[in-house]
């Protein structure tokens, strides 16, 4: 179970990021998103990979096609997962994925559906005129119709998309809270007993554990449940 979870290292710098790490079992993956990603680089990036943590690259790319195809040239050879946004369009989706497969060992593609953040009323200001099921949905069909292995998108929506695009479709699911925690800046979200059991293959987690007083006892209560 240890390697469906990807720890979000949502820290200001490699200092921080690393005295977690060190409290924790090797066998994680660790996913490094933009405020990290901004301090150290794709240093710090190589640097964790070389201490054989599988590395999802989360710096959500949207831009038009052609941006979109250098940037993911730019990290594709370092990391295991790079995502995009599914809203950037079918055409930006399949330059992303041209891009990602241009070297030796292409990492897994993905794209972000519906932030989990956004609830049901935030996505309605922002334009979205269909629920956000729906809108998760007709995402993921893009995605997969660009050839991308799967998508980011609440634990809620994983069933959905499994059914609609198929088994193998790649699940990626922030948005996991513990019974009793905080849900913070999260709306959509899921135990990780229920993702697991709503066909989730990889958890992303971030505050549930690094903000948790004894990290590790976190890490191993959330992987108790996620067994059960
Ligand atoms: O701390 P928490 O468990 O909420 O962290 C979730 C992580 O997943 C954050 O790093 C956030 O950037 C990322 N993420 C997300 N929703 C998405 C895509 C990524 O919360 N749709």
């Amino acid at each position: 179970m240890l390697d469906r979870i990807y720890l979000a290292l949502d820290f200001p710098n490699k200092t921080e990021a690393n005295n977690l790490l060190r409290e924790l079992p090797k066998g994680l993956g660790v996913k490094i998103g933009l405020e990290l990603f901004l301090k150290e680089g794709l240093n710090y990036v190589k640097e964790v990979r070389n201490l054989g943590y599988n590395v999802f690259l989360d710096l959500k790319f949207h831009d038009i096609p052609r941006t979109v195809y250098g940037a993911v040239l730019q990290v594709a050879g370092f990391c295991d997962i790079v995502n995009v946004h599914a809203s950037g369009g079918l055409e930006m989706l399949q330059a992303a994925k041209e891009a990602s497969l241009k070297v030796e060992s292409p990492p897994k593609l993905i794209g972000v559906t519906v932030l989990t953040s956004l609830s049901e009323a935030n996505w309605q200001s922002v334009g979205g005129a269909q629920t956000i099921v729906r809108a998760v949905e007709k995402r993921a069909l893009l995605c997969k119709e660009a050839g991308l292995d799967g998508v980011v998108c609440s634990p809620l929506e994983a069933k959905n998309i499994k059914n609609v695009c198929g088994s193998k479709f790649v699940t990626v699911t922030p948005g996991i809270r513990l019974e009793s925690g905080l849900k913070e800046d999260q709306k959509r979200t899921a135990t990780p007993k229920e993702a697991i059991n709503m066909s989730c293959d990889y958890l992303v987690i971030g505050r549930p554990i690094t903000k948790a007083t004894d990290p590790a006892k976190a890490l191993n209560a959330i992987l108790r449940e996620m067994e059960s």
